[in-house]
């Protein structure tokens, strides 16, 4: 069973000057250690695809399951504790709060998951070592380079050992060398931890790692790519 599954997604924005379809029926497999990337123009519909497959909007028709849970049939406060428990989120500008240290920033989802601070303290020392900050805990976003910060925004989607990372354009502020080290990153946590993981981004570095390619255009899928793994 896929670690995210949609089917028929679809997504209507209505407005005065008519209603916009930003997706139309999209179906979408996304397994555990698999790394699949929603390519496409600016306007093709990555926000809108990632933002329902994250339950973070809910779709106009189509569903969305995480492993068996059928995510369009919860309500909002059982969708927001699945989304807690399930999903980890990587943002383009970050989103740190820039009063607190990399470690506070990290440690947020799980103070706000109530996991007792003990527990909270080994698994925050634990995702800034996958990420390769160990040393950078006490230090604020502004004292860090953007690679660092965008680290910092990994190890957070990543602290409450989600099942699912969903990441949208996450290195569309990096230059292409601190980019393709984020990518390196994101790919070693797919396949080394057995993370599944969805990206957005027009970013070739990032297309490079896909494990499987959906391209959209005008919100609807083309046929999907697929690239063999490399044998030797
Ligand atoms: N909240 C919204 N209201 C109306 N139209 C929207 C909204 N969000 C996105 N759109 C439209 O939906 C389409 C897809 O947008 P988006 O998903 O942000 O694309 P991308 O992330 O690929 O740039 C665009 O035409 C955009 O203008
Ligand atoms: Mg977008």
């Amino acid at each position: 069973m896929s670690a995210l599954r949609g089917r028929g997604l679809t997504r209507v924005y209505p407005s005065t000057a008519g209603d916009v379809t930003a997706i139309a029926d999209i179906d979408i497999d996304i397994d555990a250690g698999e790394l699949v990337v929603v390519r496409g123009a600016s306007g093709a519909g990555k926000t809108t695809l990632l933002n329902l497959l994250g339950a973070l909007d809910r779709p106009t028709a189509g569903t969305v399951w995480f492993d068996d849970v059928e995510a369009t049939e919860l309500d909002e406060d059982t969708l927001a504790r699945v989304r807690r428990e399930r999903l980890g989120f990587v943002f383009q500008s970050f989103g740190l709060i820039p009063v607190l240290s990399a470690a506070e920033n990290v440690e947020l989802p799980l103070r706000i998951a109530r996991v007792p601070a003990a527990e909270r303290d080994a698994r925050v020392t634990d995702a800034l070592r996958l990420v390769g900050l160990a040393g950078h805990a006490q230090q604020r976003p502004g004292e860090l380079s953007g690679g660092q910060q965008q680290r910092v925004g990994i190890a957070r989607a990543i602290v409450g050992r989600p099942r699912v990372l969903i990441a949208d354009e996450p290195t569309a502020q990096l230059d292409s060398r601190t980019a393709a080290s984020v990518i390196e990153l994101i790919g070693e946590l797919v396949h080394g931890e057995g993370i599944a993981a969805i990206v957005a981004t027009h970013d070739p570095l990032v297309v490079q790692r896909a494990d499987r390619i959906v391209e959209l255009h005008d919100g609807r899928a083309a046929p999907t790519t697929v690239i063999e793994s490399a044998t030797t």
